[in-house]
Order: structure tokens, then C-alpha cells, then sequence
């Protein structure tokens, strides 16, 4: 376990029956939050009166991108662009499940431009399936995928249509989950996987986040799932990243790292405080490059 400053901080827990986790080295895409700010406001995190600063910003995001690196993960870089503060949350911008790329399309008008930059880092870096959605997409805030099958939210950002879109598109069974609390307005800040490589993946959510059905949903493909609580959600504690035995997370979830110990993996505590003024966390700065 390490915290913040490279420091280990130890957690003292028993795990008796926990399995022994297996990591796997991961590609990432991120995005240096060179022009964060927060100038507009598009999900109830966003208050464009309180200040933030761009130095922590890129503190704080050098830090995950360290963290990253030094679990033995391979980090590319995309090149920042002026008027686009929001461009720091790469997993906004692309699915991309066996080398195929599904790009995004933005709900805000101020993230619009993002898509377009991605499209051509996909081109330039080799990809040759790419192809740029229809309907409103916002990538893997709103697209997870458990190693089987891609978990997609609906009900602030992508457009439903944008679930059997990215089933045609990346060839995966699609799964819609109905998000129905605004400050959780993406399905990375609700729920994550912990574990996609094994036959039977798991996850952790917090169930509040999703309409009744969609709860249902979600028991009856996880029933083993690690449940967070309000305290872990508000802290945008799910906007976690897994390699199967690490979990890069908020220092501020607590309960959770607690939780995902004792099912035998190992939390790596990050500070990510700035960027969540902007209503984001360690996964939303990292987009996974499959295959
Ligand atoms: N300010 C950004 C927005 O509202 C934050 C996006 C966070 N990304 C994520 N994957 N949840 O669009």
C-alpha cells in the first residue's frame, strides 16, 4: 500500500478467507490537467466561484500517474489543450475493448471539442477501428467493462441509444444500468470492477446511485459485490482503478479500502482533492487502451 507521498501506509487488517489477488500490467491513456480549471459547471461537483489551482492539479495527477508506473503499468500521454479544462478525464473521451475504439460525443458543449482530439490520437498511435458514436457517449465514465460483458449508464450523460450503439460498434454484450442521483451523473463515480479477469468478475457499487431495477440488476449479476456506503461515495471513492489486485483510490474512502482489503486487494491510497472540484477522481483521469 502506498499513500499520497510515496509513503506506505499500512493498513492493519486481517484477511483470513481472502483469495490471493493477481494483477495484470495495464496500458492507460491520461491527459496532463495542464488548463484545469473550473469555469463552468456541468455536474453538481462544479462551482465555478471557488477557486481552484492548476500546480495541485498537476501535483496531484503526476502522483496518479507515478502510482500507475511504478505497479509496473504502462501510462500514455495526450497533449493537453488550452480552453478544454475538463480534458484531465480521459475515460470521457473512448471505450476500447480488443484494439476497437469507440470515441465520444459529448452532452456539454464545452467538452465537445475533446472528442475530436482523442479521435486523432487513436489514428496517429495505430488504431484502425475507430469509429466516433452517434449518439451521446461519454466513454468509460458511463461504459465499464467486467471482462464479459459492458455495464452501461444512462440518465444524466449518455443517451440510451448509445448503449446498442457500443454493443454493434465493439462487438460486447451491453448491460444498461438507470443512474438516478445527480451528484453520481456517471457510472464510474457509482460503481467499479475490482476483478475483470476471472470467470466470475466482481465489482463494487454503491446501490443508492441506481434506480430499484437496475439495483436488481446489478444483485443478480454480482450477488458477491463489495457494497460502499454514503461516505464512500461522496468522497467519489467508486471512481477507483483496478489491476486486479491494486486499487488506485481516494485516500478520503476509508470504509471502502477497508472493504476491498479483506477481499484481498491492496488500496493505493491517492490524494486526488483538486480534481474533484470538478466532480472527478483517479479513474476519470484514465482511460484503459484494451488490446
Ligand atoms: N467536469 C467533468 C464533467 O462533468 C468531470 C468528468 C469526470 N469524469 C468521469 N469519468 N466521471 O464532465
Amino acid at each position: 500500500i502506498f499513500g499520497p507521498a510515496d509513503e506506505p501506509i499500512t493498513l492493519d487488517i486481517a484477511q483470513p478467507f481472502a483469495p490471493a489477488r493477481v494483477s495484470t500490467t495495464r496500458r492507460y491513456l491520461m491527459c496532463p490537467p495542464r488548463y484545469f480549471t473550473v469555469e463552468y459547471a456541468i455536474n453538481p461537483w462544479m462551482d465555478p466561484s471557488q477557486p481552484t489551482s492548476t500546480e495541485l492539479a498537476m501535483e496531484q495527477w503526476t502522483a496518479l500517474k507515478d502510482t500507475y508506473e511504478r505497479l509496473g503499468h504502462d501510462v500514455s500521454v495526450i497533449e493537453p489543450q488550452q480552453g478544454l479544462p475538463d480534458m484531465v478525464f480521459a475515460a470521457n473521451s473512448g471505450t476500447v475493448i480488443d484494439g476497437r475504439v469507440l470515441g465520444s460525443r459529448f452532452r456539454a458543449e464545452q467538452r465537445a471539442a475533446e472528442a475530436d482530439h482523442f479521435r486523432r490520437w487513436f489514428l496517429e498511435s495505430g488504431y484502425k477501428a475507430v469509429v466516433m458514436p452517434t449518439a451521446v457517449n461519454e466513454a468509460e465514465g458511463d461504459f465499464t467493462w467486467t471482462g464479459q460483458l459492458l455495464l452501461a449508464g444512462t440518465g444524466f450523460r449518455t443517451d440510451p441509444g448509445a448503449h446498442s450503439e457500443a454493443q454493434e460498434v465493439l462487438g460486447v454484450p451491453v448491460v444498461s444500468l438507470q443512474l438516478v442521483d445527480p451528484r453520481f451523473y456517471h457510472l464510474d463515480v457509482a460503481l467499479f470492477m475490482l476483478d475483470d479477469q476471472s470467470e466470475r468478475p466482481l465489482v463494487a457499487y454503491y446501490p443508492e446511485a441506481f434506480s430499484p431495477g437496475s439495483q436488481r440488476v446489478l444483485r443478480r449479476l454480482f450477488p458477491d459485490a463489495v457494497i460502499a456506503n454514503d461516505d464512500d461515495a461522496v468522497c467519489l471513492g467508486l471512481n477507483a482503478v483496478s489491476d486486479g489486485r491494486h486499487v488506485v483510490m481516494p485516500v478520503e474512502a476509508t470504509n471502502l479500502a477497508e472493504q476491498v482489503a479483506r477481499r484481498g486487494f491492496e488500496p493505493v491510497l491517492v490524494d486526488i482533492s483538486e480534481l474533484r472540484k470538478s466532480g472527478g477522481g483517479p479513474k476519470c483521469c484514465t482511460m484503459e487502451l484494451r488490446g
